[in-house]
């Protein structure tokens, strides 16, 4: 559970002692890497060639007692855990230790508190870190919303000018006339630049626009001809709806936009052709079974499976980022807006997939229990 091997710094002016600290650590099933310090000046050369899991420090070392030793600890890493062990058990001392900001105080001639402590504080600390992360991230996300929502509405009023006037070229010339193909250019990549600007748009917005119960097969049945249409001639698109699915509230043009940046990406990873298999059907999810974000009770699974080019471990670690793209020409905002909107519907989003055999990505979203909707 911990991570292995656990890098604990042990301040102590003793040898013995320290190792006897190890010792329990180990007796307790604690992988430990470990170095120990006796000076400030030593803590403070180990804290910088850290990291540390957590720093275990002897209150009676001279020069370098618990309160220094915690001082120098914090300024380097403020969740660093520190504890302090001490001869013998005094709650005044413990107290006073705790409040001055040590995360625990360990009697050595009751060292049985000593691994449990330790698991606690380097558990609780990493808890903490991932908050930390998780909260600068969204902090990161706000920001860059922000700025990429000012600039695409910005970009479209440009977009809107340079699209009208090439339009009206186009109308003004003469079918022969040689600049007709250039503008014609002008034309079409404006075009193109409005759909990327709408798709920043859309990943950006917040609220689900029109959320109602509807039956998925319904969205499904209704983007067959564009589904055929985006994954052209080479790809064939096999679906398999159930007949009593269960119905969804969610915003149906959201989830067909769902649908489309999945389908677009399993025709991307098949360059050379394949198979494209669209799949609905009611699941019944246990807590054991629940992926990680996702809740336990009766779902309606979308799935959507290639058989493409598939993906290493370390991107598919990273393909629901923002702006993550392994695409010439790809924004990276397809499937972050499909988490958007599958989470705005309450549901989830899992992905498998193996290279070389293809990727299956799975929408589940929650049942909705009302009466006479299919
Ligand atoms: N079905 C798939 N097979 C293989 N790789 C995929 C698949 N779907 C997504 N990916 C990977 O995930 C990355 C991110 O996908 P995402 O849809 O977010 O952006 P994109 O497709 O690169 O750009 P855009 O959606 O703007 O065209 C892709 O660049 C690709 O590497
Ligand atoms: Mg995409």
């Amino acid at each position: 559970m911990l991570g292995r091997p656990l890098r604990v710094l042990v301040v102590e002016g003793a040898p013995d002692a320290a190792e006897r600290l190890i010792h329990a650590l180990r007796g307790g099933g604690i992988d430990a890497a470990w170095a120990r310090v006796e000076t400030a000046e030593g803590l403070c050369a180990a804290l910088s060639a850290g990291p540390w899991a957590v720093v275990l420090a002897s209150d009676d070392l001279p020069g370098c007692g618990a309160a220094v030793g915690l001082a120098l600890v914090r300024r380097a890493d403020p969740d660093l855990p520190f504890i302090v062990v001490r001869e013998t058990a005094d709650v005044d001392a413990a107290v006073e230790a705790m409040r001055a900001g040590a995360n625990d105080c360990v009697a050595t001639d009751s060292l049985a508190r000593l691994v449990p402590a330790v698991e606690r504080e380097v558990r609780e600390a990493a808890t903490r870190r991932d908050l930390e992360e998780q909260f600068r991230q969204a902090q990161k996300m706000e920001v860059l919303g922000q700025l990429a929502g000012g600039v695409a509405h910005d970009f479209n009023n440009l977009l809107t000018i340079i699209n009208g006037c090439s339009d009206l070229l186009l109308q003004n010339l003469p079918p022969d006339d040689p600049s007709r193909s250039l503008v014609a250019q002008i034309h079409q990549a404006g075009e193109r630049s409005v759909g990327l600007t709408r798709q920043l748009l859309a990943f950006i917005r917040r609220q689900v626009l029109a959320p109602r119960v509807f039956n998925l097969n319904e969205v499904v049945a209704d983007a067959d001809n564009l589904l055929r249409c985006l994954i052209g001639d080479g790809v064939r698109l096999v679906t398999a709806l159930a007949p009593d699915l269960w119905a969804v509230r969610a915003d149906p043009g959201q989830v067909g936009q769902v649908l489309m940046n999945l389908a677009v990406n399993a025709r991307d990873a098949m360059p050379g052709g394949g198979r494209l298999a669209v799949e609905t059907r009611n699941v019944e999810l246990d807590a054991a079974h629940a992926h990680p974000g996702g809740r336990a009770g009766p779902h309606v699974l979308l799935s959507v499976t290639d058989t493409g080019s598939g993906m290493p471990p370390e991107v598919q670690a990273r393909v629901f980022e923002p702006f993550f793209t392994t695409k010439v020409h790809g924004t990276g905002l397809g499937l972050a807006t499909v988490v958007r909107i599958v989470e705005q519907s309450g549901g989830h989003i899992g992905v498998r997939s193996a290279v070389g055999v293809g990727t299956t990505f799975a929408v589940y979203l929650p049942r909705e229990e009302t009466l006479g909707v299919k």
